[in-house]
């Protein structure tokens, strides 16, 4: 299994290139199935979470290929509309295959996700959507069953704003007869850039990026080409990078529109930031000493659940105690226990951590235990006295491309070895 070395305290300095957005591209990817023909999307990471949906799509009969960036996905001919347990466990977003399916052959049978380590993620609100639309659903030998005689545009009110349950109903609602209404959507930028492409296909979507988004459907779409948007958590887990050992450290190529609550905040911890107005580049230098803040994290455009470990990361050598609130997933403070190793003083109570900054955190062995808690023991590590070594890294693969060698290339002493 792989392992990352770090030897902390060297400052980071340079340019550092952010890759194409993870979460942007896998509903991008299910919505090939809409379509008859060839669609291409550029820019695509080269993860394991998107090489998982790849293979999800390949079993069914899409043709699939992925050079440089450039993944094409022909879903003219579909063998069998089923995604299986092997492949949908290592990855939760392949349920949204289920409503393109079942909108464009009537019906599919796509394994049920089941938890995962961050808390116990259901899916009702994608499945009491797509009944909405007029799909039966069974729920059988841990298999969701869907069948219908053509979706039929409806009005549903989520119970909270869901981002997976968002891009599920505007895949599936796009391929129905007659305007869906979805009230109470998420409003991340990913549903904006898949809102893009649905509308490159022939759907017409209006009001992505708000909570009521309509979706008027077309008996047929056509295949799209488009560039995915830059990862705006990668973006922001360099941002914060920049904060704790950045000397000049230059990020290019994220949007600082995706990621305004976290800048706010690093901000307010004195963060030193240069935004280039003419281009995407922001130049970070780390502050002195780093204010404490208070950090709650909320739906888009609120502070990213997907930026609080990191967050906290920084927050461990704040000058005096800062606070962590994490509303949106329950078990999301694994990164706690394994901060604490590293000479960290945090202390949880439910869902609220409050974290006393210390002088200086001391490397050791730590385990990733999920893909952003692998991210901020990387950060932890980059500041921490000595050598910290990070084990099961695997998480790490299914969301940061290259992170290592964007690293070591800004000045970082991180390598990879197999244990
Ligand atoms: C997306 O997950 C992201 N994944 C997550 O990123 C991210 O943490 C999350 O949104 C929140 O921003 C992808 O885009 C592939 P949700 P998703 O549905 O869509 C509850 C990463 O690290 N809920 O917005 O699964 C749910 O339990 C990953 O890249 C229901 O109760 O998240 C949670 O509490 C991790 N029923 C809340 O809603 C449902 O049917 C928000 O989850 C659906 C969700």
């Amino acid at each position: 299994m792989d392992a990352l070395r770090i030897k902390g305290g060297v400052p980071l300095s340079g340019t550092i290139d952010v890759s194409g957005s993870k979460n942007a591209s896998l509903p991008i990817m299910a919505a090939a199935l809409l379509a008859s023909g060839e669609s291409q999307l550029d820019g695509t990471p080269d993860l394991v979470d998107i090489r998982t949906l790849a293979k999800v799509l390949a079993h069914m009969g899409v043709g699939v290929s992925f050079e440089e960036g450039s993944l094409k996905l022909d879903a003219t001919k579909i063998d069998k509309p089923e995604a299986p347990y092997e492949l949908v466990r290592t990855m939760r977003a392949s349920i949204l295959v289920l409503g393109p399916l079942v909108a464009r052959y009537g019906h599919a049978r796509v394994s049920l996700p089941g938890g995962c380590a961050i808390g116990a993620r259901p899916i009702d609100q994608h499945l009491k959507g797509l009944k909405k639309l007029g799909v039966e659903i069974t729920l059988e030998h841990g298999y969701v069953e869907a069948k219908a005689d053509g979706l039929v545009g409806s009005d549903f009110i989520f119970d909270m704003p869901t981002v997976g349950g968002t891009e599920h109903l505007m895949l599936a609602a796009s391929l129905a007869q007659g305007t869906t209404v979805l009230r109470n959507a998420a409003r991340e930028p990913e549903i904006t850039d898949l809102a893009d492409v649905l509308n490159k296909m022939g759907a017409q979507v209006d009001g992505a990026g708000t909570e009521k988004i309509t979706i008027v459907g077309s008996s047929s779409l056509k295949p799209y080409t488009h560039r995915v948007i830059p990862d705006r958590i990668e973006y922001g887990t360099f941002l914060v990078a920049g904060a704790m050992m950045g000397q000049d450290l230059t990020i290019r190529g994220g949007l600082p529109d995706h990621q305004t609550a976290l800048i706010d905040k690093l901000v307010q911890t004195g963060t030193e930031i240069a935004a280039d107005n003419q281009s995407t580049e922001i130049t970070l230098n780390r502050p002195s000493h780093i204010t404490p803040v208070n950090i709650k994290t909320a739906p888009y455009p609120g502070f990213p659940t997907d930026m609080q470990a990191q967050m906290m990361t920084l927050l461990c050598g704040a000058h005096g105690t800062s606070t962590v609130s994490e509303t949106i997933f329950e078990n999301r403070f694994m990164h706690v226990a394994e901060l604490g190793r590293l000479g960290a003083n945090i202390r949880v109570d439910g869902g609220n951590a409050t974290i006393n900054g210390v002088r200086q955190l001391s490397g050791t062995t730590v385990m990733a235990t999920d893909l952003r808690a692998s991210a901020s023991l990387i950060l932890a590590g980059l500041v921490a006295d000595g050598e910290t070594i990070i084990r099961r890294i695997y998480h790490l693969d299914r969301g940061y491309e290259h992170i290592e060698d964007k690293l070591r290339a800004v000045g970082a002493n991180i390598t990879r070895f197999s244990e």
